[in-house]
């Protein structure tokens, strides 16, 4: 079940209903690591499927432009465009007045033509019948794919413009979408419907985690239900998932049930999620996060500068880095604190040396890159590492 999506779903549905141009048709989903945005474009697809669309998904990648072209295009015009088999007679002996038989004919182009990406687009909404189109789907928008955006945007725009029926969904990390629009030519993407995979509201994922346990027979108590209830979707499934199974053979599934399937939730979440999050930033980047899982709460700029032993300017730029990936957010004048629930412990554990400990074998901490910084050892006292903390 996709907690908290209607309205996302609704503005593309209600836009394939509306007809060609509609502004909904053309759709961008950001959002932080685990935040949804690949189940979004699969619940996306679907809706357009069942409207007897046709979905063409992929990983927006270099190249992709081409092998779109080159292999899904013909492919579905091979299923559905009426002149897709044309069957020639060759070798015929036929005899013609004058001529004679047996006489066998083939042309061979000198300058063949290789059919556009926009071409085989528009031939395929040719073939389909009036009310279905093509959707285009790219997950994982990367800067990378500059140049392969472009072809496929300038493609959907004329068709927009032609009054084709096509629509074009994408999605990708904040920073990266942000990079890939400061391409040239990215006007039309730049225009498009933006959603951003936020908080799922707690009603939302309330109702997620209740619904299927009471469906399946068993009963959650209220303060169960509320330990369970993040409003981060990656955590949504997972610690239902996992509070489900802490004690089958009970009826009701009890607050004890509800840590174990939070704490088995949140290990998942540092594996697939914080571990991922954290690859995607820069060693500078890494470190200032590092710095801020010292504080208990919302972390001031000052005291993080002066953690890294740096000055700040550099942490404002590190900071407005960091705001723009969805990493941290501001939390009242000169502080900032994490979005990524759990970051912090995640922090602790893999990169924060023991003060009274350090012998300890934890991999080193990220270091600030250039010289003439000196930085501080970044350290958490062990009475603050052992108290359990959101
Ligand atoms: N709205 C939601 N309701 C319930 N579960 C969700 C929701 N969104 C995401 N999830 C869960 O979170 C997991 C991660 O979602 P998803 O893979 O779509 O994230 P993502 O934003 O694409 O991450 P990445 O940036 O790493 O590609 C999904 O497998 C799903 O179980
Ligand atoms: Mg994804």
């Amino acid at each position: 079940m996709l907690a908290g999506r209607a309205e996302e779903l609704e503005v593309f549905t209600d836009a394939l209903d509306a007809g060609p141009g509609a502004p909904g048709r053309a759709m961008l989903v950001t959002g932080p690591r685990g935040s949804g945005k690949t189940v979004m474009l699969n619940a996306l697809e679907d809706a357009a499927r069942q409207r007897g669309w046709l979905v063409i998904s992929q990983t927006a990648r270099r190249g992709v432009a081409d092998e779109i072209r080159d292999t899904q295009l013909p492919a579905l015009l091979g299923a559905y465009a009426d002149d897709a088999i044309e069957n020639h007679v060759t070798g015929a002996n036929v005899s013609l007045p004058g001529i004679g038989g047996g006489m066998t004919r083939t042309r061979t182009e000198n300058y063949p033509v290789t059919p556009s990406f926009r071409f085989y687009l528009e031939k395929l909404t040719d073939a389909l019948s009036p009310g279905l189109g093509v959707v285009l789907s790219l997950d994982e928008l990367h800067p990378g794919a500059g140049q392969d955006l472009e072809r496929i945007t300038q493609a959907v725009q004329h068709a927009f413009r032609e009054d084709r029926q096509v629509a074009l969904v994408a999605a990708g990390l904040p920073l990266a979408v942000d990079d890939l629009l400061t391409v040239p030519g990215m006007t039309f993407i730049r225009r498009a419907e933006r959603f951003s995979m936020k908080d799922v509201p707690l009603p939302d994922v309330r109702y997620a985690i209740q619904i299927p346990i009471e469906q399946a027979g068993r009963r959650i108590t209220p303060e169960a239900l509320e330990v369970l209830a993040e409003g981060y979707s990656f955590l949504v499934q997972l610690v239902g998932y996992h509070a489900w199974n802490s004690n089958r053979e009970h009826d009701v599934i009890s607050l004890a049930d509800a840590h174990v399937g939070v704490d088995k939730a949140v290990a998942r979440l540092g594996r697939l999620v914080h571990e991922a999050a954290l690859k995607d930033i820069s060693d500078v980047d890494r470190a200032f996060v590092t710095a801020m899982a010292v504080d208990e709460g919302p972390s001031r700029i000052s005291d993080v500068a002066t953690r890294l032993g740096t000055d700040g300017n550099n942490a404002n730029q590190y900071r407005r880095r960091l705001i723009e990936a969805e990493l941290i957010e501001p939390a009242g004048h000169g502080l900032v604190q994490f979005t990524l629930p759990h970051l912090r412990d995640h922090l602790r554990s893999r990169y924060l040396p023991l003060v009274d400990d350090a012998s300890e074998d934890l991999p080193a901490p990220p270091r600030l890159s250039g010289a003439g910084h000196q930085r501080q050892a970044i350290v958490v006292p062990r009475h603050e590492r052992d108290r359990p903390r959101r």
